[in-house]
């Protein structure tokens, strides 16, 4: 029972992060490059679905205004202001990053039911 409870915790803390990390991303507008399905496009890495760990490790780089490259200094000032827990966050979206379905597009209540009534 203890250990059902424990999942449960675990469980909810990390969907919590999920969509705090979510927030963060669109707050602090990561998508203007990054895309809003963290698809990446030209310079700007794909960031959806990558291992946390490194997601995490250059975050926390760029952070110490570490980088490797010209390129990179671009993200020095997104990652400056970003807390611990806010690249804990924004590194479980990104890494358990699942597209949002929109709901509209698949609502069944418009479908023809019967003959389509010819
Ligand atoms: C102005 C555009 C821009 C914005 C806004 C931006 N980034 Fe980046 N990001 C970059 C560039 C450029 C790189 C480095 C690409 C390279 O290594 O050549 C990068 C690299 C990264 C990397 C490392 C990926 C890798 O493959 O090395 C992560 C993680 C990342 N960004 C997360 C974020 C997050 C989280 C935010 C929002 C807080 C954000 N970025 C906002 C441009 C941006």
């Amino acid at each position: 029972m203890r250990l059902l409870l424990l999942c449960f915790v675990l469980f909810s803390l990390s969907f919590a992060s999920y969509d705090r990390g979510k927030k963060l991303y669109i707050e602090k507008n990561c998508g203007n490059c990054h895309g809003s399905k963290l698809e990446g496009m030209h310079m700007y890495p794909a960031l959806a679905n990558r291992a946390k760990g490194f997601l995490a490790y250059k975050l926390k780089r760029f952070r110490s205004k570490v980088s490797d490259n010209q390129q990179q200094e671009m993200m020095i000032p997104f990652a400056q202001n970003l807390s611990d827990k806010d690249i804990d966050d924004l590194t479980t979206y990104m890494h358990e990053f699942v597209e949002d379905i929109n709901k509209e597009r698949y609502d069944t209540s418009f479908a023809v039911e019967g003959d389509g009534g010819s």
